[in-house]
């Protein structure tokens, strides 16, 4: 324990040292930079898929066969997400953005649009797994696309059970998506310039990722050495997302790993140009991330 210890310190004193120098960094971020905004994750005892198939929920196919069943678990998402507020580690990545010193891009897989509530640089955020404030036509003709906040989006979409906020933040208790009742095609977001039903704009599983983001990030790794990639609470479970750490490894940058839940090699330091943090990212992060610090 006291090693571990040690060797946490000397990590964090070494990050902050070598950060100084760092010129181009990428972040990559999954549900655990949220998770202290009260947004539960995917994954482990407390995740979304531990009660719910993501097969049942989050693919096309699931979509097509019940699609008031899908839009119950996102109507649900965006109250959730429109409830919580940024945290101090969302705010430290748009901080990190704004840094005219570095050139700096963000990808993430979480859909909530905390990092854009904070304030990060929408051109140098990359949402891959798209948004949950962004609908689209499904039909194939029609090409309309909205950003859109309103919150219920229809009446039979408005929440049943209200929970409270800070009471279930002070108790650790995560809200809990309960699909309550069948709806029928006309209770659900209609196109408003042609009729059909609205999707949420978000990637599901077996759809491909938004060809133009990609494109932003490939050019970002391939126009000079990446120094870094932050590595967010994220299990690194879903590609193509988990391969950018091996991307910026084979361009000769290093990774910092911020999780709750950290390999015991790389909090020993003993993972080649690796550092681990190990807790809330919301507090490891502003943390190792100040740079007028001692
Ligand atoms: P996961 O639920 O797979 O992983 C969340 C990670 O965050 C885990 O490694 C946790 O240990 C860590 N974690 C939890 N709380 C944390 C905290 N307070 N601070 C730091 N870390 C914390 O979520 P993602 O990796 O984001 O995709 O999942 C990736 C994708 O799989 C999602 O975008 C979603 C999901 O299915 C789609 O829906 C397409």
């Amino acid at each position: 324990m006291k090693f571990i210890h040690h060797s946490m310190l000397k990590q964090a004193a070494e990050f902050q040292e070598c950060l100084r120098n760092l010129k181009r960094i990428v972040a990559l971020v999954g549900a655990g930079l949220s998770a202290s905004s009260g947004l539960p994750v995917f994954r482990g005892s407390q995740g979304l898929w531990k009660n719910f198939n993501m097969i049942d929920l989050a693919t096309p196919d699931a979509f097509y066969i019940d699609p008031g069943l899908v839009w119950q678990f996102y109507a649900w998402r965006r109250h959730v997400a429109l409830q919580a507020q940024p945290n101090a580690g969302h705010k430290a990545l748009a901080a990190l953005s704004h840094d005219k010193s570095r050139e700096f891009l963000t990808i993430t897989q979480n859909v909530d649009g905390l990092l854009a509530r904070a304030g990060h640089r929408q051109r140098q955020l990359y949402e891959i797994h798209g948004s949950l404030f962004e609908l689209r036509c499904t039909s194939f003709t029609c090409t309309h696309r909205e950003k859109n906040y309103e919150d219920p989006l229809t009446e039979a979409l408005a929440q049943e059970e209200e929970f409270d906020r800070e009471a279930d933040m002070d108790t650790g208790k995560l809200p809990q998506f309960t699909p309550t009742k069948e709806l029928l095609g006309e209770e659900l977001p209609l196109c408003p310039v042609c009729g059909t039903l609205m999707r949420p704009g978000v990637v599901w599983f077996g759809e491909s990722l938004p060809l133009r983001a990609l494109d932003g990030i490939d050019n970002f790794l391939e126009s000079g050495p990446v120094d870094l990639i932050l590595v967010i609470g994220t299990s690194g479970t879903v590609y193509p997302a988990n391969g950018y750490v091996e991307r910026v490894r084979q361009l000769g940058g290093k990774v910092a790993i911020f999780n709750t839940d950290i390999e015991a090699e790389v909090l020993a330091g003993q993972v080649a140009d690796t550092w681990g943090f190990q807790g809330d990212a919301a507090v490891t992060l502003p943390e190792m991330l100040q740079l007028d610090g001692p």
